[in-house]
């Protein structure tokens, strides 16, 4: 691996940033102890700092040279409400709340590579370093934008980068195209009659019609669907009736729809909906639907995509980068930045996920073998896209 030297020599250093912030984990939008550990650091490294923007999240700028060009890298700070099963030190010392996504590494990563790039400079233009508070499904991401990241800092791209556990350490992954999905909740109500449950024809019953219901909505993906076109429709929640002896009045099913294009995401709104009325009107009842979209799916563009496999290839090795890996139907809120500005989001493999090291696992931990590997990748991505 054709790790930076210079900060390949401060790996203790990082881990020990890195456990610290794990020990300290903090929920979204309630980063504060992380910010200003991002921020005071930044600010000892003489880079220009902004705190705030958008609640708890932190930009660093490190100009270089004269050119106008601007560039995003991207890292989050927010942990998980889990309650952490590791006993080693650094374990989370807050019961209810874990980095078990590893957010921890990547804003170490991000402060790796800020302290490289604020000492060499060599590049033409201004990197953006953005921590970004509650990418847990809070769109701290969006919050950011909406606090006028874009109109202060103009990118005209955006990088991230997400430890991935099932990837050998150090290796990476890149997507041209969509590499994470959409995550939408919805809720339906069918509104039936409620009574005895020796007299049925007196009643509307929302529990059979539910369960037509479910059965019907999974014909959305096995029979509507585009069978070349990823999505998922889970049914995660079915309530309904608190006796032995009656019928309820109604019941209420939930949950989530994950996909890769906006075309099927509005497709199945749509046609939930319309299966839910008809449902309904099948059993004599009413039905109300409620779709509430979540983050967008994350789209890497095909140019951005070229440049990160190009520049990770060069740091660990064209047998290293993987560019065909099949995306997640997980979700990341990235995807925000990355519908504002041609942006590419990679995987860096975190090892085996042995022993349960897998992603919102609560014996996961971030692997600090790729702390030098990933604050390098930065290093050469700024010098790449901003080259003299
Ligand atoms: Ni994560």
């Amino acid at each position: 691996m054709q790790v930076i030297d210079a900060i390949a020599a401060r790996k203790d250093e990082l881990t020990r940033i890195r456990r610290d912030i794990h020990a300290h984990p903090e929920l979204a939008f309630a980063e504060h102890r992380t910010a200003e550990l991002v921020a005071a650091r930044l600010e000892k490294l003489g880079i220009e700092t902004h705190r705030g923007i958008g609640k708890t999240g932190v930009v660093g700028l490190i100009r270089a040279g004269s050119s106008s060009r601007v560039i995003g890298l991207r890292a989050d700070m927010d942990a998980l409400p889990i309650t952490e099963r590791n006993t080693f030190a650094h374990r989370s010392g807050a019961p209810g709340c874990m980095h078990a996504c590893g957010h921890d590494g990547h804003t170490t990563m991000l402060l790796g590579a800020a302290e490289h790039l604020a000492a060499t400079r060599r590049f033409d233009g201004t990197v953006v370093l953005i921590f970004q508070p509650a990418e847990e499904g809070h769109g701290g991401g969006a919050a950011m934008l909406a606090d006028g990241l874009l109109e202060r800092f103009p990118c005209s791209a955006f990088y991230g980068m997400h430890n991935w556990p099932g990837l050998p350490a150090g290796h990476f992954a890149v997507h041209s195209g969509p590499v994470m999905a959409s995550t939408d909740q919805w809720d339906i109500v069918l509104h039936g009659r409620g009574g005895h449950a020796a007299m049925p024809h007196q009643c509307i019953d929302p529990i059979t019609a539910g369960s037509a219901l479910v059965q019907a909505l999974q014909t959305l993906i096995s029979r509507s669907r585009d069978p070349l076109e990823p999505a998922v429709l889970s049914v995660t929640q079915f309530h309904a009736g608190e006796a032995y002896n009656a019928i309820p009045d109604r019941a209420v099913l939930r949950g989530t729809v994950r996909t890769l294009s906006e075309t099927m995401r509005a497709r199945l709104e749509a046609q939930m909906q319309s299966i839910a009325e008809g449902v309904a009107q099948t059993h004599g009842l009413r039905s109300e639907f409620h779709y509430h979209r979540g983050y967008p799916a994350t789209i890497n563009a095909a140019e951005q995509a070229a440049i990160c496999a190009t520049v990770a290839r060069q740091l660990v090795g064209t047998q290293n980068v993987s560019t065909t890996l099949r995306p997640s139907m997980g979700g990341e809120d990235f995807a925000y930045f990355a519908a504002q500005r041609p942006s590419c989001y990679v995987w860096i493999g975190n090892g085996p996920g042995e022993g349960g090291c897998t992603l919102h696992n609560p014996n996961y931990d971030f692997n600090d073998e790729l702390l030098p590997v990933g604050a390098s990748y930065w290093v050469r991505l700024a010098e790449h896209v901003l080259a003299r």
